[in-house]
């Protein structure tokens, strides 16, 4: 399937043999100016003068259903009659048959409670017996033109990078338990195709933002600040999901908390606050060494693996990086399954050494499950502001 028209036109045009860059030629020949070009590279195609569209449906030697039909859309007026003839339409479609990698990749590295593949995900995944994952979590490249130096293009077209996620999000879905969890971690721009996908197979439970640290500032547009993790089941509920608590935001200068409650901290669960969707407590690594890699929070990885297993449980990260989900999964006595397509060294370098991760762990688990964290509670007594009555 397509995504957009300009991947529409590209496809066409390489039946004929013909290049990108010629495809611009005569689009440009053809009278699209720059802007428009950009406009029809981004899909935001309503724009286009309709002399111009016609010239691309012309160039691409399609009529506008059929266009339409290969962007995986039925036009409304087309609706009613699709649906009446779709079992003749389904008698025209011909199975091709889906070249599945059958390698048979081997572990790299191993520890009692996990694997690590030094593969393409892809070679991996088809490996793994179904329904026996209990949690995905999967942070994949963004597609915006970054070095990993595993030797994959992470500037694919729209469509490309759709279609190849399309192949390990089916993957992931497949190996889940049923009520099994899977998280993605990506920009919303590419949040809102995988949601549209996944909502056709399993269940939407959250699209939960992340605050953005440093973010900056983007002409024309709201400064993007957060990132989209996709909280989905196989199912409609989730067998696992071991409810936590967090302390209430305060100032860090005075304690004083940042939301009014009014007069009702009195009958506030002692055990803190419900966790909403928007997490603003997830700060950026600043690992130097590990930036190459992207390597995540452990306060991430922590939750999202606190809530959604239980120890002895399987945890799958397709995308390693720096191997943070199977630190914390190792840590917090969960099986894991761990594939990374370039350098492993940095990941079995960290599972041999978790003393680090295990002491930032124990820090996080302090400030877990109570209404307020020890240094709050500090501030709080000495600025004179309420506390609970164990607390006083
Ligand atoms: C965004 S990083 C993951 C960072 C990780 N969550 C962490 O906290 O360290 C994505 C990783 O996926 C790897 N990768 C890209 N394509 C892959 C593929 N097809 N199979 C396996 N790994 C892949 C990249 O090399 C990169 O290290």
């Amino acid at each position: 399937m397509f995504y957009t028209i300009y991947d529409v036109l590209l496809f066409q045009m390489k039946k004929k043999g013909i290049e990108e860059k010629e495809l611009v030629t005569i689009l440009k020949k053809n009278g699209f100016k720059a802007k428009q070009l950009e406009l029809l590279k981004s899909n935001c195609t309503t724009l286009l003068p309709n002399k111009l569209l016609d010239k691309a449906l012309e160039i691409a030697g399609l009529t506008n259903l059929e266009m339409n039909l290969m962007l995986g859309n039925v036009p409304l007026e087309y609706e009613d009659s699709y649906l009446e003839n779709i079992s003749r339409i389904a008698k025209f479609l011909t199975v091709r048959e889906l070249t599945k990698n059958n390698k048979n990749v081997d572990a790299e590295y191993r520890t009692s409670k996990g694997e690590l593949y030094h593969a393409d995900c892809l070679d991996v995944l088809p490996m793994i017996q179904s329904e026996s994952v209990d949690m995905v979590f999967a942070d994949p490249p963004f597609n915006l033109k970054k070095e990993y130096a595993n030797g994959r293009n992470d500037d694919l077209s729209i469509s490309q990078y759709i279609e190849w996620s399309k192949l390990w999000l089916d993957e992931c879905i497949r190996i889940l338990k049923p009520g099994g969890s899977l998280y993605i971690y990506n920009i919303p721009k590419w949040c809102i195709y995988y949601a549209e996908y996944l909502c056709s197979k399993i269940c939407f439970q959250n699209w939960i933002a992340i605050d953005m640290k440093n973010s900056f500032p983007i002409k024309d547009k709201y400064t993007p600040s957060h990132y989209g993790l996709l909280y989905f089941t196989k199912g409609t509920k989730p067998k696992t999901f071991n409810k936590q608590r967090l302390p209430i935001q305060t100032c860090r200068h005075c304690g004083g908390e940042y939301k009014d409650y009014g007069g009702y901290k009195d009958k506030m669960n002692v055990l803190g606050v419900n966790i909403a969707d928007v997490w603003y407590d997830i700060f950026p690594v600043r690992n130097g060494k590990n930036r190459l890699y992207n390597e995540l929070s452990i306060k991430l990885l922590d939750r999202i693996i606190s809530f959604s297993s239980n120890e002895g449980d399987l945890i799958l990260d397709p995308f390693g990086g720096s191997g943070t989900t199977y630190a914390v999964a190792e840590l917090l006595n969960r099986r894991w399954i761990g594939i990374e397509l370039g350098d492993c060294d940095v990941i079995k370098k960290r599972m041999t050494s978790l003393e680090k991760d295990r002491n930032a762990l124990e820090k996080i688990n302090d400030e877990k499950n109570v209404l307020f964290t020890k240094k709050s509670i500090k501030l709080r007594k000495k600025n004179g502001f309420w506390l609970p009555k164990e607390e006083k």
